[in-house]
Parts: structure tokens; sequence; C-alpha cells
């Protein structure tokens, strides 16, 4: 396992290049299961959890093959049976589970467990598939859904928590092979699942409203194949933001889609940074301390859960009294225990974290414990006295492409060292 060390105390500057979009790409790629013919998909990053994807792709029978960031699938014969071997390393495995119902009427995945960031039922993506007709059952571990005949209706998918993104998009992708129209209420509107939804319009999908809470498909007998890029990643994006703003003079993002980062950029003004935003790139500059805000995670149009964690790490510097609350997965707190290591005075009441700014951080052995977290501590390291070892960086590398490269790049001083499994 390898760990990351940060040495603070370094200013960035210049300019970095975001990656396509995570959350895009794993959908997407378990959408050319849905037909025989190859589709090519552009700006996939390259990342632990798409590997995972890719060879679940390969165990079900698709060749796949890769150059840097272009995919070629095609999904000629498939089966419909995906092995907990390769499931468990990645709960958006389950995306697979929608196209293969549509197009076989049939699968077979691995039940997803809960992870660090809370309980993950997939309750509504089950409810969902029941509303187009089709059977699902947990057998030995397994989800098994399967259908005579997959028929459109209108269901509503939004749960206590809100909407669900993978929920949204698996059920979406069933649908386009169902039979009649389906209406889905309560979808989610996040840019992911309009990617998604543009994905499956090209492959010849009839689905409108993506994008809005309320998605309706025609269902078609057939898909083809087809050609995309996917979009930026705003979380990737939002992270850099932070980033900046912690420890940047000025730092430009580029390949951004800047109306996904509006929530992210609105706080970050409010908080005092100077925002130069354009339609495709981002510049901001570093400010000194933050004015404290307070911020409530939400589904998209909101502020992204996904950026809780480097909020904390930013706030943890503000000048003042700051509340993060979360919403979407009211545990996702793991990280406040790890930055309250390096200094940072954060109190959790409920779902609620009350972060009293620091004038310093100190750098310190800390552990990263999910994707998120583990950006945030990154971030703490740029502007903490000393050192910093964020050990269990694998969480990292699930969802940033070469972060420590990047951030390098902008002047950050950053060493990845490998270490043996037991560490
Ligand atoms: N939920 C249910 N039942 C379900 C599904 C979800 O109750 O059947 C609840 C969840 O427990 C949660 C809320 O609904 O409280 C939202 O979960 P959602 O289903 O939207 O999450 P997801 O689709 O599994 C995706 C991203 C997450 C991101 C969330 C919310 C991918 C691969 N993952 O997860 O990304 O936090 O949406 O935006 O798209 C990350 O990238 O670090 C990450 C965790």
């Amino acid at each position: 396992m390898d760990k990351i060390i940060v040495h603070g105390g370094h200013t960035l500057s210049g300019a970095v290049k975001i990656s396509g979009s995570k959350n895009s790409a794993l959908p997407i790629l378990a959408a050319a299961l849905l037909t025989r013919e190859p589709c090519v998909i552009h700006c996939v990053p390259d990342l632990s959890d798409i590997h995972y994807m890719l060879q679940i792709l390969s165990h079900l029978g698709a060749q796949v093959e890769r150059a840097s960031g272009t995919v070629q699938i095609q999904a000629e014969n498939v089966s419909t049976t995906a092995p907990y071997e390769i499931v468990r390393k990645m709960r958006a495995s389950v995306c697979v589970l929608g196209p293969l119902l549509g197009r076989h009427k049939e699968a077979r995945v691995s039940l997803p467990g809960g992870c660090v960031i809370g309980d993950r039922p997939i309750d509504l993506h089950l409810k969902g598939f029941r509303a187009l007709n089709a059977a699902c059952r947990v057998e030995a571990g397994d989800v098994k859904v399967f259908a005579g005949e997959l028929k459109g209706s209108t269901m509503n998918l939004e749960g206590r928590q809100g909407p669900t993104v993978l929920g949204t998009g698996n059920v979406l992708m069933a649908a386009t092979l169902a039979e009649g129209i389906t209406v889905i209420e309560g979808a989610a509107a996040e840019p992911e699942v309009v990617d998604l939804a543009q994905f499956l319009i090209k492959m010849g999908a009839k689905i409108e409203g993506a994008g809005t809470r309320r998605i309706t498909v025609e269902g078609v007998k057939e898909l083809h194949g087809a050609e995309h890029s996917v979009i930026p990643d705003r979380i990737e994006a939002g992270t850099f933001l932070v980033a900046a703003a912690l420890a940047g003079r000025e730092v430009t993002l580029r390949r951004v889609n800047s109306e996904h980062l509006n929530a992210v950029t609105n706080v970050l003004s409010e908080s005092g940074f100077q925002l130069n935003i354009q339609k495709d790139t981002i510049t901001v500059k570093g400010n000194g301390a933050p004015r404290p805000v307070d911020i409530i995670t939400e589904p998209y149009p909101g502020f992204p859960t996904d950026m809780q964690a480097q909020m904390c790490a930013l706030l943890s510097r503000a000048d003042g009294q700051s509340s993060v609350t979360e919403t979407v997965f009211p545990q996702r707190f793991m990280h406040v225990s790890e930055l309250k290591r390096m200094g940072a005075d954060i109190a959790i009441e409920g779902a609620t974290a009350r972060i009293t700014g620091v004038p310093k951080l100190s750098g310190a052995p800390v552990m990263a414990s999910d994707l998120r977290a583990s950006a945030a501590l990154v971030l703490a390291g740029l502007v903490a006295e000393g050192t910093t070892e964020v050990h269990r960086v694998y969480h990292i590398d699930r969802g940033y492409e070469s972060i420590d490269e990047k951030l390098m790049g902008l002047g950050a001083e950053i060493q990845r060292v490998k270490q043996s499994a037991s560490t």
C-alpha cells in the first residue's frame, strides 16, 4: 500500500487539466453492454475504479481495448453473472445490473456491502427494476433480477435521502430496452446522469428530461454502437479549486464545465476567494484565511457531498466558525478525526460539523478512510506546517488521476512511497 508524503508550505500556481469524470465514465462503460456493436468512449480517466469496471466487462465476455484515455468495448456475446471476487472491489459494479437486465432480461451481481461513508442500500434500484416488471431476489449474497418481458411504467425513485444517482442510471439503462413508456419521477438530476443519457441517446435510446427530476424513456427494440466523450470531473475540479484556495497564488483549471461547479464556486466566492469563471476554465486566487461559511450538502444542483471533506479542510483555516451539514450521507465524517490530529478544531453534532478556524495546521501521519476523505487530508497537508503522511492512499487512486503529479506540477512538494501490504 502506497503512502503520500506532503511537505507543507509551498505555494501553488500555474494550470492543471481536469480529467474525465469517474462517476460518469463508470455507468457509461457499463452501458456498452446494451449492444452487440462496438462503442468508443473517450476521456476515460486512468483510475483503479475504472480498471475494476473494465475487468467486470471483460469477465462478462466483452472485448475491451484501452489506448490512453480511449476505451473500445464490444459486448457481442455476454454472460449475465458478475462474481463476488471482482464486484466486491467497487460498489459501482452494481450498475451492470440495468444494462444486463435490459438486454438479456436477467442479471446476477454480488450485492454491494456498506462502506465507510455509510450504509449503501440498493433498494431504490430494485424498486425501479420491479416497476419494469422484473423480479428481484437476494440469493447467497447475490442480487438476481429477471423478467419474462420488461414493461415500461411510472415510478418514483426518490428515497429518504433524496434521489439516487446510480439507481437512476441503472433503471434508465434497463428502461431503454423495455416495452413502452417509462417515467422516472424523483430522478437524480446530476450531470453524470445527463452524460449517461446523452450516450444512450447516441446509441438509439429515446430519452427526454435527463437533468430534471422527471425522465421519460420510450423503449426501443435494440441499441447500436456509439462514440462519446465523458464530461470533465466536477469533483476533481472542485478539489483543485479548494487546493488553490488553500495554498494557491493563482491557479487555473482547464477542461472544466463551469456550470457543473456553480455550487462550489458560489461557496468559494462567499468565502472571499476571487474567481475568474469562463465556460471551460476557472482561475482562483488564494487570499489568506477564508471567511467562514455554512454549507449544506444536497443533490445537484446543491453543494455536492463529494466536496464536503475537502471543504472541511479549507474551513479548518477560516477566520471564524463555519458549519457543514451532510444530508446525502449523514455519517460521512471519517476525515474529521484525522483533520483534528492535524490541529483542526471540529466538533460533530449529529450530521453537522462545527468548524472553528485555526491559524495553522500541523503535519501528522494520517489515515485515508475513503476517496474524498483522502483528498481532504492531502489538501490539509499542503498548508500544514511540516510533513503529512497520508496512509492507505489506494483510496485516492480510485478517483483522482495522478493527483500527486498534478499537484507537483502546480508547485506542491509531494512524494509517493511504496509500502508493503501490512503497513
Ligand atoms: N440510497 C438509498 N437506496 C438506494 C440507493 C441510495 O437509500 O437504493 C441512499 C444512499 O444511502 C444515500 C442517498 O440515497 O443516502 C444517495 O445515494 P446515491 O444512490 O445517489 O449514491 P450512489 O449513486 O451510490 C453516487 C456517486 C457517489 C456520490 C453519490 C451522491 C458514483 C459511482 N458514486 O453514488 O460518489 O457521493 O452518488 O452524489 O457515481 C465518490 O465519488 O466519492 C462517491 C462516493
